[in-house]
C-alpha cells in the first residue's frame, strides 16, 4: 500500500505521515528533508540557491546530512523552497523517491508532489491543509521549542512566501491531486488529525 501525503508547510502532514506509517507498519520518507539537504548543502559552499547549476550540483549531498539538526531550521526551509523550483533538482531527486515508494509492501511519503508526480498511482492520497494563521502558530511553537526566536508575524510572512512559491512554480507545483482526500486540520489537535487520517485511509482501501 502506497500512501501519498501532500500539503503546505506546517499543515501537520509530517506528523500525520509519521503516525500513518507507524499505524500501518510502513516505512516513511519525509521528502522535504531531501530538498532541505540540497538547500543546506548549497549554503555550506556559500552558493546561490537560485542558480539552477549550483543547486543541481548540491543534489549530490552526503546522506549523513539527512540527520543534521540544521535541516529542520527555518532558514534551511527557506533555502529548500528556493532550490526546489529548479526542474533539474526535482529530476535528480525523483528516482530516489520513486524507489522508496516502490518498496515491496509499500510506503508512506509526504511532500508537495507525491500524489501528482512521485506516486500518481498511490492507493491513498491525502492532502493535509490548515489556515495560514493556524500553521504559523504551530510553526512558531515548534521553533520556540527548538530555541529559535522568531515573531509570529515573521513566521506567517515566511509561510505565505513559501506557499506562493510552491503553488506558482512551473515544475511540480503544489496542487490538490484530483483523487485526494482533503483533511483540514485548522480546528483539530494532533491526536484528532491522526485519527481522521487513519479513518480516511481505512475508508479508501
Ligand atoms: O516539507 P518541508 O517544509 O520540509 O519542505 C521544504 C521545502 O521543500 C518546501 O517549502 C518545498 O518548497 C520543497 N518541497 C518540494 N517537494 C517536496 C517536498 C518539499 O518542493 N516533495
Amino acid at each position: 500500500m502506497i500512501i501519498a501525503v501532500d500539503g503546505p508547510t506546517a499543515s501537520g502532514k509530517g506528523t500525520i505521515a509519521k503516525a500513518l506509517a507507524k499505524h500501518f507498519g510502513l516505512p516513511h520518507l519525509d521528502t522535504g528533508l531531501l530538498y532541505r539537504a540540497v538547500g543546506y548543502q548549497v549554503s555550506l559552499y556559500d552558493g546561490d540557491p537560485d542558480d539552477p547549476a549550483e543547486a543541481l550540483a548540491a543534489t549530490r549531498f552526503a546522506d549523513e546530512l539527512l540527520g543534521h539538526p540544521e535541516l529542520r531550521s527555518e532558514a534551511t526551509g527557506g533555502l529548500a523552497s528556493r532550490v526546489s523550483v529548479h526542474p533539474g533538482v526535482r529530476k535528480a531527486l525523483l528516482e530516489r523517491q520513486q524507489a522508496f515508494a516502490g518498496q515491496p509492501g509499500g510506503a508512506v511519503l509526504d511532500g508537495r508532489d507525491i500524489g501528482t508526480v512521485i506516486a500518481p498511482n498511490a492507493d491513498v492520497k491525502l492532502f493535509v491543509t490548515a489556515s495560514v494563521e493556524a500553521r504559523a502558530q504551530r510553526r512558531w511553537q515548534e521553533m520556540r521549542d527548538r530555541g529559535e526566536s522568531h515573531t509570529l508575524l515573521e513566521i506567517e510572512e515566511d509561510l505565505r512566501r513559501r506557499d506562493e512559491r510552491d503553488r506558482n512554480r512551473t515544475a511540480a507545483p503544489l496542487v490538490v491531486p484530483d483523487d485526494a482526500y482533503v483533511l483540514d486540520t485548522t480546528a483539530l489537535d494532533k491526536d484528532a488529525s491522526i485519527a481522521a487520517a487513519i479513518d480516511a485511509v481505512l475508508e479508501a482501501t
